[in-house]
């Protein structure tokens, strides 16, 4: 299909998907939220900042590759890897020194909401959705104030044993403290020097320091618990992120073990009484390979439906089921990362007994579906293409108040940068036989073991941030695929 077919496929998935939506009765979207303190950074900031420290340290650190950062050295190594790879990142750090030294080195622009499940609950509020249940295990009254005004937007709580929806900011715990994560946004073409070192950053993208005080657990009060099923009744799926916080052992005692079981007993409980109602899980970048094995093999498996991720995270997933050499094929420069990134989403079906997997990449998404998926792929289609609009949108304006917003990134257009890459995929896949040219560039194909939708992507070439388009996508197609389905 020709890059203008593709542009007239957006505009025309946008008009339907907009119109099915209201279908749609409801979400339950659990559990992290925090506020995001963003600070695009600048050449100037950085050439301050390294001055602050010793030079020899943060080059040895970024030979080492700190996981977690403790000191103001281990943040500048992730942040100059992340720039010199133009690779996202995100890092756990467990105190309030490293939030101490920026906020005296580095003021960030603007604080808004952050955590994948807070910017979804959002979004589908903002898309119109009827009624969206936010669980937040840790609301705080300042991070209740970063949620929709909306009354579609409520959050569980219990009353003398009685479940009541509320709004987040008549919900909130006033014991909670807020969590704080900063995100430094950085730009393409910036020049970073240090040392005798020095590179150019390749693409725009952000380092998160993602703070992790140590009352966070991914967990629920029993007798919410107990009356989810009651939720049921108003909502048609579930979106679920935050796994990441879980850690492999509790100063009380308790290991991961214990919070994945409790994971899972939550999405068994949401199941209860509606066989029909479709589980997404959100999946990031997650440090630590012990929690990222148990969030796949443990939570994922078997229990959920869908998986949202972008290529470094497929690669990471890949790392811990036993795909290692798959996965670094996936991260590699050559071209033919994207046969082993179609190829990895493949495995990942399969091996998690999954429904859906949706890739999102810069350029262009890769959805692989089960054979027994009750939708056809014109409408996992159509949903893919409402989402690579809804994704234009987000990085054009940085935030959609309204459905109507989104006809903002309609405007934008589809890459061809995005489009040429994907021929490379076309190309293996009529070659092995897998599919025709024709089904290829229609984006729709079906083999005999999983089928697959491919599309290129709309592309804003300075996009105003980069935060949180990766929950617009996934949430946006997720939803759309329900509405299709009803
Ligand atoms: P994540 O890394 O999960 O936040 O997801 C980032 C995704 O956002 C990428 O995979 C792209 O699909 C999308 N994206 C990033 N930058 C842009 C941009 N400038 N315009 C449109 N989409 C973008
Ligand atoms: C992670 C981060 C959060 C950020 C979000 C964006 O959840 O912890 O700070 O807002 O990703 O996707």
């Amino acid at each position: 299909m020709e890059l203008e077919l593709w542009e007239k496929a957006h505009a025309e998935a946008f008009l339907n998907i907009k119109e099915s939506l209201p279908k749609v009765r409801g979400m339950f979207v659990a559990y992290n939220s925090n506020i995001d303190a963003i600070k695009h950074i600048t050449e100037g900031d950085i050439a301050k900042l390294i001055k602050l420290v010793d030079l020899n340290e943060i080059q040895q650190k970024v030979a080492s590759y700190p996981r977690e950062i403790q000191t103001p050295v281990d943040f500048l190594a992730r942040l100059i890897i992340a720039m010199r790879d133009g690779k996202a990142a995100e890092v756990p750090t467990y105190t309030s020194d490293i939030h101490e030294w920026l906020m005296d080195n580095l003021v960030f622009d603007k604080a808004r909401m952050g955590g994948q499940a807070g910017i979804i609950s959002n979004h589908l509020v903002h898309l119109g959705i009827r009624k969206v249940i936010t669980y937040v295990p840790w609301l705080s009254s300042e991070q209740a104030e970063y949620f929709s005004k909306s009354k579609n937007l409520v959050h569980p709580v219990i009353k003398d044993d009685v479940l009541l929806l509320k709004h987040p900011t008549e919900a909130y715990n006033p014991k909670f403290k807020p969590r704080v994560n900063w995100i430094i946004e950085f730009s393409k073409g910036m020049k970073v020097k240090y040392g005798c070192e020095q590179f150019e950053v390749p693409r725009d993208n952000r380092l998160i320091i993602s703070s992790r005080p140590p009352w966070i657990r991914i967990d629920m009060p029993r007798k919410l618990y107990d009356q989810l099923p009651k939720l049921q009744e108003d909502v048609d799926g579930a979106i679920l992120a935050g796994y990441q916080m879980i850690r492999e052992n509790y100063e009380d005692g308790t290991t991961y073990h214990e919070y994945i079981g409790r994971a899972v007993n939550v999405i068994e409980r949401l199941k209860e009484g509606n066989s029909d109602i479709r589980i997404h899980v959100e999946f990031t970048s997650i440090s630590n390979k012990v929690i990222r094995k148990a969030i796949l093999k443990d939570i994922v498996c078997r229990h959920v439906h869908s998986l949202g991720l972008d290529t470094v995270e497929v690669a990471n997933a890949l790392n811990v089921i036993g795909f290692e050499e798959l996965a670094y094929s996936v991260i590699d420069k050559d071209e033919k990362a994207i046969v082993a990134l179609y190829e990895g989403a493949v495995r990942l079906l399969h091996e998690l007994k999954l429904e859906r997997v949706h890739v999102h990449s810069l350029g262009f998404y890769i959805c692989v579906i089960s054979k027994d998926h009750p939708l056809g792929l014109e409408g996992h289609k159509k949903a893919l293409l409402f989402a690579s609009t809804l994704a234009a949108t987000q990085a054009s304006l940085g935030d959609i108040h309204s459905i109507d917003d989104v006809a903002k990134g309609l405007e934008v257009p589809v890459s061809r940068k995005g489009y040429e890459e994907l021929e490379i995929l076309g190309k293996y896949l009529v070659r092995r036989d897998i599919c025709s040219m024709e089904e290829f560039e229609d984006g729709c194909i079906s083999t005999p073991t999983h089928d697959v939708v491919i599309i290129p992507t709309k592309i804003v070439d300075d996009p105003v941030a980069t935060v949180g388009i990766g929950d617009a996508i996934s949430a946006g197609a997720f939803v759309a695929m329900l509405a299709e389905m009803k």
